[in-house]
């Protein structure tokens, strides 16, 4: 077994297991409790083992999918690439660590900044399962003006921003332009965490960076601020844990996420992106696409359209369109 994402289930059912199941799922309450409440915080939510067992039980499968998610269309941006070095800031257990591994075979200097000890000790255990990630760094940094990143070609900063003050996200932001040729930023795909990410764009932008995905293009979001906000969902099983903290009995669930993927590399941005759930009707299907001129535009692919039509139904909330393969039929996906 040695692809990344069994291995990280597998390591995190272990920890589980070593947990008495009440005390597991009063963790993951206080848990759901902290992050409901105000952030940012003056000191680490994830003040120990408990808490952070919680973490990377409960939050962290989706995190790594979400991640893995927004890396996979930087992936298809930058065909050929592949980050010699990684920070991952504000990596608490280590979940985009795995994701980069996932995405990127093979091993490469990893460091994970984070300021609570307990996250980043928990982080080391878990990777040590993981030959790529045994020789990770794990080191104590708080995010703020005095902030650092060493430079790497990749940094990545997952289900951070949310929990800092504005000014401390513009430091982060900086650092991070100023330290790699690759930035990938995810946050909850919420109203809020996609204005977030549209703020990280913005000054990634004025940085000199273009972006790789999910947008075609490198200009302003043609979504009017307050009336809809981008983003995405990425499939996660759900755990014993899980199903044992939620009631109900789906064997998954879909973590929604806002991201974006910029890069000073040349990258080859999707032609358009899917941005909703395609709707599939009697004889067509409904693609609400991001254009490259900046719009929104809802398009209707019938079985008129024949090849396309088939890669229609297959396309899914996320995908650029037309696929590549589709480009043959007619490239324009018209
Ligand atoms: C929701 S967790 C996300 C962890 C991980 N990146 C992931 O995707 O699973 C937020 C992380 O940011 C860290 N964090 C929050 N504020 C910070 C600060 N000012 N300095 C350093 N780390 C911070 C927390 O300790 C926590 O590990």
């Amino acid at each position: 077994m040695n692809d990344p994402a069994d291995l990280l289930r597998a390591a995190l059912a272990d920890l589980v297991d070593g947990l008495p199941p009440r005390q597991a799922a009063q963790a993951v309450e206080r848990l759901i409790g902290t992050y409901r409440g105000d952030t940012p915080t003056d000191a680490p939510i994830l003040r120990d083992r408990a808490d952070v067992v919680a973490y990377a039980a409960y939050r962290m499968p989706a995190t790594f999918a979400a991640v893995r998610s927004a890396l996979a269309a930087f992936a298809d941006a930058v065909p050929g690439w592949t980050p010699g070095s990684h920070v991952d800031v504000g990596g608490g257990t280590g979940a985009a660590t795995w994701a980069v591994s996932d995405t990127w075979g093979g091993s490469r200097p990893v460091t994970v900044l984070d300021w609570a000890e307990p996250a980043l000790a928990l982080g080391r255990e878990i990777a040590a399962a993981h030959p790529g990630l045994r020789d990770a760094r794990w080191q104590r940094s708080r995010i703020g003006a005095a902030l650092t990143v060493d430079k790497a070609d990749l940094v990545t900063v997952s289900y951070v921003l949310n929990e800092l003050t504005p000014a401390d996200r513009t430091a982060l932001v900086d650092a991070a332009a100023g330290a790699a040729e690759a930035v990938v930023i995810v946050e909850a795909g919420t109203p809020a965490g996609y204005a977030r990410v549209i703020e990280a764009r913005d000054r990634l932008v004025a940085a000199g960076f273009r972006v790789a995905a999910p947008c075609p293009h490198s200009a302003a979001c043609p979504i009017v601020p307050g009336t809809d906000w981008c983003h995405f969902a990425a499939r996660v099983s759900r755990s014993s844990l899980h199903r044992q903290v939620k009631s109900g009995s789906l064997a998954y669930e879909d973590e929604k996420f806002s991201y974006v993927a910029a890069t000073r590399l040349p990258a080859g941005p999707a032609p358009s992106r899917v941005v909703r759930r395609p709707q599939i009707r009697k004889g067509q299907v409904l693609l609400d696409l991001c254009e490259p001129d900046e719009r929104l535009e809802r398009r209707t692919v019938t079985k008129r359209h024949r090849d396309l039509y088939k890669a229609a139904r297959d396309a899914a909330w996320g995908d650029a369109w037309p696929p590549a393969d589709g480009d043959r039929v007619d490239e324009r996906g018209r």
